[in-house]
């Protein structure tokens, strides 16, 4: 976790790199493509480089100037004024003004930052270079979003995924014979105090009793999620909640979303690659009841959230908390498939240093992971530096999800770092590891 306020020149690199990969996601998708919206779930691509674009500008040219309202950011951008079911149709601008704004808002933000302004309103904001991290990791968690709508365009004209970076060879997992690891259990620390970089639904670190449980030492794989399919796990009204069985039922919920049978074989697909279903890798894209009902039938359960992060993060030898399962630094293509380069899952276990001190593997990146809580804020929780980003959601109508995918920006990630959406939502990049007590 960084510590130090960054300079001018490192806040410069900072914004820069996040704005090259913004850019290189959206150069190979013609205009009119990033201008329409593909499905109702996501905004046209224009619509969040905009946002991105006056988010920046909110925060870093506007806020100097005196305290800003969230609420302030412009009408066609204000993500609560428009939601994304109706972006299809807000009058956008178009992909050329859309670029010139973004790029004009940075001059404005570098020549600022080499005027040493740094008058914030709340001098919290700046501290610690805190407002430069939250608007490149703000970048970083709309390129997910990008992502997410790319994978679900499937209209002949498929995204071409400038891949980097091919998944490594699968390896074998060291694990029990039921492919779990234990925690002991006992009082634990969840969350943190940081605030360089963490989120305000991260804070503040407090401590969770745990009780022993047991946990998967890889995200549940296609192939085992393929023998609930097998097993009837779909047709079987027992295994789901009432809710999940209504939801299966609605939606016509037969197998994770983007798989297809074809001659008695599963194939799926990520991006612009068709491949048949790996079974080796974790399951995507399956939503919080898919989940559940998976759980149910291989007889375990969803993790707390406090579990998971127990799992990914807690020495119990030691009692020392780690900011990623290998240890404090931040993670690089050896160590965790993230950063979106690949544009697919890797084999679970494929990443040897991806393993947490009591023996969980892949718990960053590949695939975000459903846990069993709600979206709630930790005891003594302050809103900072606006309600929109977590307090407006917190609730039971949302469900925690951990770790990042393939699709996350290292920035934007670490063992404290809480996701959340609705249980019916699978267009993410969505998997689960399976708990058991004791
Ligand atoms: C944390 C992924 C739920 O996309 O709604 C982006 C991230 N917040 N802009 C979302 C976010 C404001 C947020 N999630
Ligand atoms: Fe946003």
């Amino acid at each position: 976790m960084p510590t130090a306020a960054p300079t001018a020149r490192e806040i410069a690199a900072l914004l820069a790199e996040a704005r090259e990969r913004t850019l290189l996601l959206v150069s190979s998708v013609p205009e009119a493509e990033l201008m329409s919206q593909h499905n109702r779930l996501m905004s046209p691509i224009v619509w969040d480089m905009g946002h991105i674009a006056h988010f920046e500008e909110l925060w870093l040219v506007r806020n100097l100037e005196g305290p800003v309202e969230f609420g302030e950011m412009p009408g066609v951008f204000n993500p609560f004024e428009n939601p994304r079911s109706v972006r299809g149709q807000l009058a956008l601008p178009a992909l050329g003004d859309t670029l010139d704004h973004m790029a004009r808002t940075r001059r404005t933000v570098l020549d600022r930052v080499l005027d040493g302004e740094s008058g914030a309103a709340d001098p919290g904001l700046v501290e610690g270079g805190y407002v430069y991290r939250m608007v490149a990791q703000h970048e970083y968690q709309h390129d997910e979003t990008i992502l997410q709508a790319l994978q679900l365009k499937d209209d002949g004209a498929r995204y071409r995924a400038p891949r980097a970076i091919a998944p490594p060879a699968p390896r074998p997992v060291p694990a029990g014979g039921d492919g779990m690891v234990r925690f002991p259990g006992g009082m634990v620390e969840m969350g943190t105090d940081d605030r360089t970089a963490a989120y305000d639904n991260e804070r503040p670190r407090h401590a969770v009793e745990v009780g022993p449980f047991r946990i998967g030492a890889w995200a549940v794989t296609n192939g085992e999620y393929a023998r609930f399919i097998g097993d009837g796990g779909y047709e079987r009204a027992e295994l789901w909640s009432e809710a999940g069985w209504k939801h299966r039922t609605e939606a016509g919920l037969a197998a994770p979303q983007f798989w297809e049978r074809h001659d008695g074989e599963w194939w799926t697909r990520s991006m612009d690659r068709e491949m048949p279903v790996d079974p080796a890798r974790p399951v995507c894209h399956v939503c919080w009841y898919e989940a559940e009902a998976y759980c149910r039938w291989a007889g375990g359960r969803l993790p707390t959230e406090a579990e998971w992060e127990a799992a990914a993060s807690w020495d119990p030898a030691s009692g020392a908390k780690r900011a990623y399962p290998w240890g404090d630094e931040p993670p690089t293509a050896l160590d965790a498939n993230i950063d979106q380069l690949a544009f697919e899952t890797a084999p679970v276990g494929a990443y040897p240093r991806n393993v947490s001190p009591i023996g969980c593997y892949g718990m960053i990146g590949d695939v975000w992971e459903w846990t069993a809580s709600d979206f709630a804020p930790y005891p003594g929780y302050r809103t900072f530096p606006y309600p929109e980003y977590s307090e407006v959601f917190f609730g039971p109508d949302y469900k925690v999800l951990r770790g990042g995918s393939w699709a996350t920006r290292p920035g934007a990630i670490r063992n404290t770092f809480r996701n959340w959406d609705y249980p019916i939502r699978r267009q993410i990049f969505s998997g689960f590891r399976m708990a058991r007590d004791g």
